[in-house]
């Protein structure tokens, strides 16, 4: 099993104005790309784009989830190649670790600062 990041690819750098013409490449686009290069051959992580979180205003958005662990949501990224790494390091450590809960030291500094909001994981008693 892996821990599955979903990088929002409609996102736009909090504060920043909406592009006036459809083909400037979203700034979510941007990270999505960065982040799945970092990715690439880590077979811990997953990547997969979605068009919106609900989080716009405080873009660009990603969330990590797996199955029996912790879901966190963490936004304001810039799309560059640190955040892009903080990201999937991040997420490898969320993979690795038993409920998701990764200890604070070993914490990317890209991330930090980041985190919107963690979700407790669902357990065969909820409905
Ligand atoms: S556009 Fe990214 S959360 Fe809405």
């Amino acid at each position: 099993m892996t821990t599955v990041i979903t990088v929002c690819d409609t996102c736009r750098t909090e504060g920043t104005e909406k592009p006036t013409d459809d083909t400037i490449e979203k700034d979510g686009a941007k990270l999505a790309a960065l982040v799945e290069a970092a990715a690439d051959g880590n077979s811990n992580v997953s990547v997969r784009r979605h068009s919106c979180l609900m989080g716009c205003q405080g873009g660009c958005n990603v969330a990590l989830q797996a199955k029996g662990k912790l879901t966190y949501v963490l936004g304001r990224f810039e799309p560059n190649s640190d955040a892009a790494s903080g990201i999937v390091e991040y997420a490898t450590l969320h993979d690795k670790s038993a409920l998701g809960q990764v200890p604070f030291k070993q914490w990317p500094a890209a991330i930090k600062g980041h985190f919107v909001t963690r979700i407790p994981t669902l357990d065969d008693t909820d409905k």
